[in-house]
């Protein structure tokens, strides 16, 4: 028996080690954790339990059949985060690069399985070569189990992504179909073709980084939602974000303790430049609104002409989207549409309300966003909300002109509850371009035309630029004070808190892609 227990111990021991203590240390030297630290500082101490550490790959080409690691270069197990049971899969760059084979694919896709059948969030840790070259197409057959069962899980559980080294090729979009990614600066890139391809086929020159670093796709693409500092920094943001959302689409996200207290926030009542065209920040509405200190921002460096992210309001979970017209005025253009679309689906499919703040000029005008589909784009966003069956809530800051009107969340496509601040502007559109519109004739007639145009002008921001016309047709449920807004939606949450609202029988919808 203790020689049976001592080869368990051996077997164990030399899995731990991975690739060896030399690439160890070279990983270390990249300033990168390995696989296993990774696991290490993301559960709760002691919570891991590890399954297929002795796998090894069944491959005997080039030479391959001599060179054999337990494990096969991917950590995979369970454990708990703040006591909450996640599956993670955490691959090992000691081991041939934490390159893809067969086994390697087997051990993602059983911890998938477990996941889905359990109903619990699965955790991806990236640094890998991609595909086993030696290995072929099984290697390729493996990552396409893993997307399948990526999209198949795509709704019913959570799904994150960290990118901690290489991700390249087509291993990328494993990461594309879940739900958040985060990326390590400077130490992580994903790309389809890396810049040697780039160079031979556009003539490019780019450097890693530049292709696809983490700020790259955090400002530029938005293929990913956080770029980290340091792996660190990324570890504490899929805890920070798992504790917004619930277990699976089954569940509510955990609440937190709430002690009701004075709600009223007097210093919202000053936040709207008296000029209508003076920007503002819409953070600092946001956080005057929600539990302190609970703001979570997600895809913070890309299309910041709207903020999404998830808060706390009286210890709840919400989704928040909202115009930011300190950013191009709150336009929406494409990618705003695009990236707030996507926010509004991840909360509707794990049961986080949504709560929107309103300050919208229109959608962008131009030959850029028309020609590159601002109509199917905008689409999205449109569609999102009208499918969402989440408790919705709409606050209208100021601006809420024209189509953008309708698509931010309005009671016609759905919302439950419909608030607009005294400042509240809802209309076709601006004042002037109407003025000169619908009074083109008169105005042309006139002696002083500016006169007449600014008198007109004047008429129409009378008539329309204020939130009463929309509530005396109830598409406004009730003009508030700003100072007021918090109890509100507290109060209005908890309201909808029992809201049962089902889409139509069918297969599945057809959002506009
Ligand atoms: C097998 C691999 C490997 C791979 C790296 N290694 N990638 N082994 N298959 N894909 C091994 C190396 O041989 C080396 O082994 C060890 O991992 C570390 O690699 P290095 O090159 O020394 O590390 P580094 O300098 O940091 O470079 C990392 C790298 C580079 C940029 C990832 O290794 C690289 O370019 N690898 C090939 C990437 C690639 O072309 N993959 C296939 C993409 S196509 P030793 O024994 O020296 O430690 C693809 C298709 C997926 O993935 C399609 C899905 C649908």
């Amino acid at each position: 028996m203790t020689n049976k227990l001592d080869l368990l111990e051996q077997k164990k021991a030399e899995a731990l080690l991975g690739g060896g203590q030399k690439r160890i240390d070279a990983q270390h030297k990249k300033g990168k954790l390995t696989a296993r630290e990774r696991i290490h500082f993301l559960l709760d101490e002691g919570s891991f339990e590890e399954i297929g550490m002795l796998v090894q790959h069944r491959s005997n080409d080039f030479g391959l059949d001599k060179e054999k690691y337990l494990g096969d270069g991917v950590v995979t197990g369970y454990g708990n985060i703040n006591g909450r049971l996640v599956y993670v899969f955490s691959q090992d760059f000691t081991v041939f690069g934490g390159s893809l084979s067969e086994t390697h694919a087997e051990k993602i896709c059983k911890i998938m399985d477990l996941a889905m059948k359990n109903g619990a969030p699965v955790i991806g840790l990236n640094d890998s070569g991609g595909a086993r070259i030696q290995e072929g197409v099984v290697s390729l057959g493996g990552y396409a189990d893993i997307f399948y069962r990526n999209v198949r899980s795509s709704g019913v559980i959570p799904q994150f992504s960290a990118i901690m080294g290489p991700c390249a090729g087509g291993a990328v979009y494993s990461p594309a179909i879940t739900d958040f990614i985060l990326m390590v600066e400077n130490t992580s890139y994903m790309f389809v073709t890396g810049p040697n391809v780039v160079k031979t086929v556009t003539h490019e020159e780019v450097t890693s980084e530049e292709l696809g670093g983490a700020i790259t796709h955090s400002s530029k693409s938005g293929v990913t939602h956080f770029a980290c500092a340091n792996e660190i920094e990324a570890i504490n943001h899929i805890k920070s974000l798992l504790s917004y959302v619930p277990q699976n689409c089954e569940e509510d996200a955990p609440s937190l303790p709430y002690e009701a207290g004075n709600e009223l926030r007097p210093e919202l009542n000053a936040i709207i430049p008296e000029n209508a065209n003076q920007p503002y920040d819409i953070r600092e509405v946001i956080e005057k609104v929600i539990d302190e200190n609970s703001f979570l921002e997600v895809h913070k460096l890309f299309a910041e002409n709207i903020v999404v992210g998830f808060a706390r309001l009286a210890g709840k979970s919400i989704g928040i989207v909202a115009n930011q017209p300190a950013v191009l005025a709150g336009v929406l253009d494409i990618h705003s549409s695009t990236k707030a679309a996507r926010f509004v689906r991840f909360c509707d499919c794990f049961n986080i309300p949504l709560l929107v703040f309103e300050d919208v000029p229109g959608f962008l005008p131009g030959t850029d966003q028309e020609w590159n589909a601002i109509i199917t784009n905008g689409a999205k966003l449109l569609y999102a909300f009208s499918e969402a069956t989440v408790p919705r809530i709409t606050v209208i800051t100021r601006k809420a002109y024209g189509g953008a009107y309708d698509v931010m969340n309005s009671k016609h496509i759905g919302a439950d509850m419909n608030y607009a601040w005294p400042t509240a502007e809802i209309a076709v559109m601006g004042a002037k371009g109407a003025a000169e519109i619908i009074f083109k004739n008169e105005i042309n007639a006139a002696e002083n035309k500016a006169d007449k145009w600014k008198e007109k002008e004047a008429e129409y921001q009378e008539m329309f630029a204020n939130p009463y016309r929309a509530a005396e047709r109830g598409f406004i449920d009730e003009v508030i004070k700003p100072e007021e807004t918090r109890l509100k939606l507290i109060k209005a949450f908890k309201m909808l808190e029992n809201k049962v609202d089902k889409l139509p029988k069918k297969k599945h919808g057809n959002i506009p892609l």
